[in-house]
């Protein structure tokens, strides 16, 4: 087999925020795909780091009276607690805050300087007097140029979806002190990316497919998905900028050489130089030479390189990043996978929904890590498409796949094998039952007789990133198998001693059927397996154990009694988890110095903390584009009941087509619950839940009034339909 060696890396998450639940989709889709380049026996070495450089880091800890390395320090063991929790196994987590990662930055910088493609400049920004430092523009708010409406961050206007420069902001000020800031230039260090060598560089290299390395798939493979080479196309045909790699102290991160301590790297320099700093961290540790470490970092070799990251980065790795290398001395990246971003119940995750769920509060909650692990496993694919985490699905999936299909096979034939036959197996198998596991082995190429291991496909699937596929092929074969049991009846079977050989063949089978759909879900739910493996009295199971000549247990193989493998997903766990990452809405406040989701940003991430709903700057008229951020909608009362202790509530549950809805409506003065079920209505449908002592309202019903008649509950013309949208 061709061993191969690769270098694997997912993006270094932020020291400043916590892990959540986005962030987790990367980590486990890494993470399976290390786990199943592992069971093929490939040399694979998972490394990742914290990113712990940059303003937010430094502001924070400043407000925390803290020393940053002191936060960072904090933020490294909650990290690694969580990815630890969720199975994530790099072979090393460092930081990016190391010596090792400062002396590659230095010699990146020193080999790019030697090769002309650093150069100087003045830039104009933002400096806060009372803070003594430059501010990046999301630091800058004021009020919006063109709707005037205060509290703007300097990049866009929330409320009416603006963009511009934090120069054209009315009334700037300082988010961090309340100052008003002041334009001043200093000097900044810049990457010359619009260097003709970077862009003819750059051409060659996202275009280069590359022979596939795996034996598993035999097809030339691309270095980035067909849409990443798109988006560089685009940005390769419209010429490139150079890239401002400096920022001015105080800064916490690296002193830039040569420049007195006056100039440090910008947080993207350092942070996939990271990468290299963990990887060279972790060989040390591990007492490998030089000349090891250099088989992966220096071009030439045969070993691979292999990036995960979201797609809003791509900029970083697919542009600044390999030509850095390349101009530097150092090997370039062999691929870079992006993934989309996570919505839960399909939408942006929201604190104000309880839909920011933090990392350590799923596990804290006794949720299954595994479970999650699955969900994400059955939604992915090697595209840069959003997934969605819808609860009900993940509840009903992880129920019906993980315990109905697989689990449920160990469960039914283990007890026969235990008390009937001294927990040993056989490896007798008659005609029949081998048809059966054939049946499951082996998946049939379209409509003929060619059949393929079906070991061979999921390996195919993992390996390209297609999960979902992987995870579709492996519940046809539990399918299959619990066909097999349903079909041969071992309960009826066990009834009759005369009938032992048959049942003695059958539960083994399905128990040698059970082990190998442990193989093939091994690289998603490690530790599930590591307990069946434990069950099934077998060593660490490995991808060439569901090869044919390894597919049956020996005769006599001794099986240990069966546990409980897994418990099922409770609803009222999801429920109880989102109450608690529930925020409840505060009123409109005057602009705090330090907003949370400043603090999170230092670029703008597509998994921003849900804005606060906010009743700033009312005004009498609204324009057109007001209006149209109400998402007014058709809504059928399909319920309606009276709220205990509430003495003008009604708790109305809205039919909007698709999707149900709660809401408390402040009409019972005026209604009975039961002339309300079936009417139509309106509703505000993108209000923010508000939590409410009786539950959580999510949206409004319209009605009129004048505070002494009415309320009198606003109804769409006949014809209507639940969840049109009202304008
Ligand atoms: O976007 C982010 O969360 C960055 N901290 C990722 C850095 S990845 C790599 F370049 F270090
Ligand atoms: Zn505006």
């Amino acid at each position: 087999m061709n061993k191969r060696k690769i270098l694997v890396t997912s993006a270094l998450p932020y020291a400043n925020g916590s892990i959540h639940l986005g962030h987790l989709v990367e980590y486990i889709q890494t993470d399976i795909w290390v786990r199943f380049q592992k069971m093929l026996a490939h040399e694979v070495h998972y490394v990742c780091a914290d990113d712990t450089h940059g303003t937010p880091v430094m502001l924070r800890a400043d407000k925390e009276g803290i020393t940053p390395e002191q936060l960072i320090s904090r933020m490294w063991h909650e990290h690694k607690a969580d990815f630890d929790g969720f199975h994530v196994d790099f072979d090393n987590y460092y930081t990016t805050d190391s010596p090792e990662n400062q002396e590659f930055c230095e010699d990146i910088y020193r080999q790019l300087e030697a090769a002309n493609l650093i150069a100087q400049r003045s830039v104009e920004q933002f400096y806060d007097p009372v803070k003594k430092m430059f501010l990046p523009d999301r630091y800058i708010k004021g009020e919006c140029p063109n709707c005037h409406t205060s509290d703007q961050y300097g990049d866009s206007c929330e409320a009416c979806g603006a963009t511009y420069s934090p120069i054209d902001l009315i009334n700037p000020y300082s988010a961090v002190s309340g100052a008003k800031p002041e334009r001043r230039a200093s000097k900044h260090y810049f990457f010359r990316l619009s260097d003709p060598r970077c862009k003819a560089f750059l051409k060659e290299w996202v275009f280069e497919s590359l022979p596939s390395q795996s034996d598993v798939s035999l097809e030339m493979k691309p270095r980035l998905q067909p849409e990443a080479a798109n988006k560089m196309n685009e940005w390769l045909s419209g010429g490139l900028a150079d890239w401002d790699i400096s920022r001015d102290a105080p800064y916490f991160g690296f002193p830039i050489p040569g420049t007195a301590g006056k100039k440090f790297f910008y947080v993207w320099l350092d942070a996939p130089v990271g990468y290299f700093g963990s990887f060279r961290n972790y060989f040390k540790k591990k007492g490998q030479s030089q000349a090891e470490i250099d088989e992966f970092l220096r071009p030439g070799g045969e070993t691979e390189m292999v990036h995960f990251i979201g797609k809003d980065i791509l900029y970083f790795h697919a542009l600044f990043w390999p030509a850095m290398l390349k101009f530097s001395g150092y090997r370039t990246p062999t691929q870079i996978y992006a993934h989309g971003f996570l919505t839960v119940n399909g939408q942006k995750m929201s604190k104000s929904r309880g839909t920011f769920i933090t990392a350590e509060s799923y596990l804290k909650q006794g949720l299954n890590p595994e479970w999650l692990r699955y969900y994400y496993a059955a939604k992915l694919n090697d595209a840069m498409e959003d997934i969605d985490l819808n609860f009900n699905d993940f509840i009903a999936r992880v129920n019906s796949d993980l315990i109905g299909k697989y689990i449920n096979i160990a469960s039914r034939c283990s007890g026969f094998i235990n008390k009937r036959f001294d927990g040993k197996l056989t490896d007798a198998i008659s005609e029949p039952n081998r048809k059966w596991f054939n049946q499951f082995l082996f998946c049939q190429l379209g409509e003929g007789d060619t059949f393929l291991g079906r070991h061979v496909s999921i390996a195919n699937f993992y390996d390209r990133r297609e999960y979902g596929k992987a995870i579709k092929e492996i519940m046809l074969a539990a399918d299959i198998a619990n066909q097999y049991v349903d079909r041969m009846k071992p309960w009826e079977l066990a009834k009759n001693r005369k009938d032992d050989a048959e049942l003695h063949e059958i539960c083994s089978v399905t128990l040698n059927m059970f082990r190998i759909l442990t193989i093939y879900l091994k690289p998603v739910l490690p530790k599930l397996a590591a307990d069946a493996e434990r069950f099934l009295g077998v060593n660490s199971l490995t991808w060439k154990d569901a090869n044919s000549q390894n597919r049956l247990l020996a005769d006599g193989h001794q099986i240990n009694d069966y546990k409980h493998l897994i418990t099922r997903v409770d609803p009222e766990q999801i429920e109880k988890l989102v109450k608690i990452n529930q925020e409840s809405l505060q009123p409109a406040t005057q602009p705090s110095p330090i907003t949370q989701d400043v603090q999170t940003m230092e670029k703008n991430s597509p998994i921003l903390p849900q804005e606060e709903e906010n009743a700033r700057g009312s005004k009498a008229m609204i324009t057109i584009d007001d209006f149209a951020r109400i998402d007014l909608r058709v809504a059928k009362i399909i319920e309606a009941e009276e709220v205990e202790g509430a003495d003008k509530l009604l708790k109305l549950t809205l039919d909007l087509g698709s999707e149900q809805r709660t809401v408390f409506a402040g009409i019972k003065s005026a209604y009975n619950p039961d002339q309300l079920k079936g009417r139509m209505t309106i509703m505000v449908a993108n209000l923010a839940p508000r939590k409410m002592k009786f539950g959580i309202s999510d949206g409004m019903v319209l009605a009129a009034g004048d505070g002494n008649d009415g309320p009198y509950l606003l109804a769409p013309d006949e014809g209507a339909l639940p969840g049109m949208r009202a304008k």
